[in-house]
């Protein structure tokens, strides 16, 4: 049995106040929780949501980190820097990143190894956009970029990997994949995983739904057998419904 696991995508929202503050809303609403819940803040608010989250069943992670360990990179940020801080869980791959920041299947692969190499555990985007859905590529697709992800780590690292399959037409649109199409895909980027690295790979890797999750359709999502859980932007900046998702 796999683990249900919630991780909230704040992007880029949130002052280090405010984060405090949703996160103290959010700690009581999801202490009873058997679901994993896990929220990626923005960087300037990692110490916050890391101060405030002790002693709670809220885990924090970031939303991305560079692949190099130091150096003359202006503006990134490295592995060492988010594990001294508690950090967990780094985002990788978005295709927010990969739209607007140029990211590849090559550069989510180099951050995919150095996040193993530092204990990170990575939640790592894949997903199609509507025009590559409407071309009928779209297992394809979530497959190919499973593959070049995954490339080069051990059947032990992938068991620890988290996967979210996120279609870039469904995010932040309100347009939610239907439960059959998130777990079809879902389902497609295990049996990749299973073809690759194994039958107990693709037992134990979680794969989460992602794209315009809200309190009404987190739990009928949650109930496939294949998708284990989401990865929430919008919905996870309300405690109330971000709870409930957790929750679900
Ligand atoms: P959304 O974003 O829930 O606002 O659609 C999901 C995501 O981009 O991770």
């Amino acid at each position: 049995m796999r683990q249900t696991v919630v991780a909230g995508n704040w992007k880029m929202n949130k002052t280090p106040a405010q984060t405090t503050e949703l996160i103290n809303e959010l700690k009581p609403l999801v202490a009873e929780s058997k679901n994993k819940c896990i929220v990626c803040v923005p960087f300037t608010s990692l110490a916050n949501a890391i101060e405030a989250t002790k002693g709670s069943n809220i885990e924090v992670g970031a939303q991305n980190m560079y692949f190099e360990e130091s150096g003359a990179y202006t503006g990134e940020i490295a592995p060492d820097m988010l594990c001294e801080m508690g950090v967990k869980y780094v985002i990788i791959g978005h295709s927010e990143r990969r739209q607007y920041f140029a990211e590849t299947d090559e550069t989510v692969n180099k951050k995919v190894i150095k996040a193993f190499e530092h204990g990170l555990t990575p939640i790592i985007c894949v997903g199609e956009s509507l025009e590559q859905r409407e071309q009928g590529i779209t297992v394809e697709l979530c497959s190919m970029q499973t593959k070049i992800a995954l490339k080069s780590l051990s059947a032990d690292q992938v068991k620890k990997c988290i996967i979210a399959y996120e279609p870039i037409w469904a995010i932040g649109t309100g347009k939610t994949a239907t439960t059959d199409q998130a777990e079809e895909v879902c389902k497609a980027i295990r049996e990749t995983v299973e073809e690759v690295f194994g039958k107990d790979a693709a037992n134990e890797i979680i794969i989460q739904y992602g794209g315009s999750v809200n309190a009404g359709n987190s739990k009928e999502l949650f109930e496939k057998e294949n998708i284990d859980g989401g990865l929430v932007g919008g919905a996870s900046l309300k405690a109330a419904d971000f709870s409930v998702i957790v929750n679900s």
